[in-house]
């Protein structure tokens, strides 16, 4: 039998300038859930892209001295490098400008107006370039944009509509049937009284714009940016081009956003799916967003972090490590320096590092490099055991539950009750006595087992550091890190060599 899929998006991101920690940090949860759901045997589908048309895009280009196209051809190189240097394991990067999903987006557009909810208008309103928005004449705050604060501009032109107003309460109803459908939940409440107040029809193409996916059939106006940016989900699974396959993926099983797309992805979205009698995504969810040092990261601001410096400085590991760590997925976190490196010396040098170099010392002194026999479990081994057996599900259930801060902090509990095992049962110690080799032997054999546990649950967050412990502990990565193997005590083998190496994170210096 084929394995169940997992097919799981993050929001295509703007071509107008370079990643930023945002970026990344939605990136990398869907990273780890993705090497998460790989690790437990789904054929995972991990998609992520660029959105590459608009009014933003253009202006961007422009202020560069580049055509769009010049322009997003440079920046997209920038995602690429990016989510190598992060180690993103993608299956698919979409970008809006791809001929297949220009034939899905108007496939899509020609039905949804074939089942008459497209109508031709005029629309009259504001428009906010930076987030792509139209917004109405109560909306608008002291004439800005009501979500960014920047300027809006006054538009005034003919207009394809979409009959959003028509979803409104089957949009209800999907959301009561499906509590799942929005997390966290106090966004899935603010989703709902927004819908309860009722949906406006929505204008869905420019007339002024030029760069974007052509209405078909009205080769003047393009369609508007954000229905060619929602529609990426299913044109990169194969809708309008390989229908076969998009049998197979869709629906998608969790789109990852950012709080402040929730009303596209919930709303609008869903509704244009239903428009088309195709099914709706199966979970949504928004996470927070990140300030820097207590600020709001703002290029005016110049506080904008780069991920691709900080690993340069840190490295890869601490950078995952610390974005999935500090904050909780749903709620806005903040970015310091200090705080990062707190963690990288107290958490991943210490607590982890520590741990690995001192067993791994050990048994080359007292076992010459080779793993120790397992021997008969006392009552301070009970705790220990009994911890590792339960981690693997603890850990799941948190990344089921998106709360990557507690998968790690599991991992963690049971990290520094390895560390106090070894000082209660001080090796060094049972080693002057050649009557205590046994005991000895079965507290190595447990440390090393342990480490071995803690090694495959972190894979999915700290790939390469995964690695290295499990080829410090002689084994190979490939054979050894499915879940089913973090569920098993016993795997390391007697007798078998250790590699022991460099300390996994050196600690920075303050
Ligand atoms: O909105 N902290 O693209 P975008 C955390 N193209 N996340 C942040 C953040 C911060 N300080 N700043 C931004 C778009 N983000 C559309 C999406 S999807 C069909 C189209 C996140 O380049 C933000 O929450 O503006 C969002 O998920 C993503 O970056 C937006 O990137
Ligand atoms: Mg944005």
């Amino acid at each position: 039998m084929a394995n169940p899929k997992f097919y799981l998006t993050t929001p295509i991101y703007y071509v107008n300038d370079v990643p930023h920690i945002g970026h990344a940090y939605c990136t990398i949860a869907a990273d780890v859930l993705a090497r998460f759901k790989r690790m437990e045997g789904y054929d995972v589908f991990f998609l992520t892209g660029t959105d590459e048309h608009g009014t933003k895009i253009e202006q961007s280009a422009k202020s560069h001295g580049k055509t769009p196209k010049e322009w997003v051809d440079i920046v997209v190189g920038r995602f690429r490098e990016a989510w190598q240097t992060l180690n993103i394991s993608y299956d698919h990067l979409i970008r809006t400008t791809d001929d297949y999903h220009k034939q899905g987006v108007q496939k899509l557009f020609e039905t949804i107006r074939a089942n008459n909810y497209i109508y031709e208008g005029d629309y009259e309103g504001w428009y906010c370039v930076p987030d792509e928005t139209f917004w109405t004449e109560t909306q608008i705050v002291d004439g800005k944009c009501p979500d960014c604060g920047r300027a809006v501009e006054r538009l005034k032109e003919k207009s394809y509509f979409f009959k959003l107003s028509a979803f409104a309460d089957k949009l209800l109803e999907h959301i009561r049937i499906h509590p799942g459908f929005i997390e966290p939940e106090t966004r899935r409440n603010e989703v709902l009284s927004r819908i309860r107040q009722g949906l406006n029809d929505l204008s869905i193409s420019r007339t002024t714009v030029k760069w974007g996916i052509p209405v078909p059939g009205d080769p003047e106006r393009t369609i508007y940016v954000w229905i060619d940016a929602l529609i990426n989900y299913i044109t990169a699974s194969g809708y309008g081009t390989d229908e076969g396959r998009f049998k197979t993926l869709w629906p998608a099983d969790l789109h990852l956003i950012g709080k402040e797309i929730l009303w596209f992805h919930t709303v609008i979205w869903p509704a244009m799916l239903m428009a088309a009698n195709l099914p709706l995504p199966r979970r949504v969810f928004g996470h927070g967003w990140w300030t820097v040092e207590g600020q709001k990261m703002s290029k005016s601001i110049g506080n904008v972090v780069d991920p691709v410096e900080l690993v340069e400085t840190y490295g890869v590991d601490a950078v995952r490590y610390f974005l999935m760590r500090e904050g909780t997925f749903g709620k806005d976190a903040d970015f310091s320096l200090s705080a990062m490196i707190a963690r990288i010396n107290n958490e991943l040098a210490n607590d982890l590092g520590n741990l690995l170099s001192r067993a791994l010392a050990m048994i080359k002194k007292y076992d010459g490099g080779s793993i120790p026999r397992a021997g008969g479990r006392e009552s301070a081994d009970a705790e220990i055991l009994g911890m590792a057996a339960a981690l693997p599900e603890r850990v799941k259930t948190q990344l089921d539950n998106l709360q990557f801060n507690s998968a790690l902090e599991e991992i963690w509990t049971f990290i520094r009750r390895c560390n106090k095992y070894v000082e209660e049962n001080a090796p060094w110690e049972l080693a002057k006595k050649a009557e205590s080799k046994t005991r000895l032997n079965a507290v190595l054999y447990n440390l090393a087992e342990s480490l071995r546990i803690i090694a495959v649950l972190l894979a999915p967050f700290m790939p390469a550091t995964a690695e290295k412990m499990l080829s410090q502990l002689g084994l190979d990565k490939a054979e050894e890190g499915t879940f089913e193997s973090a569920r098993k005590w016993g795997l390391l083998q007697e007798g078998s060599k250790i590699a022991p190496g460099e300390p996994l994170f050196p600690r920075v210096k303050v």
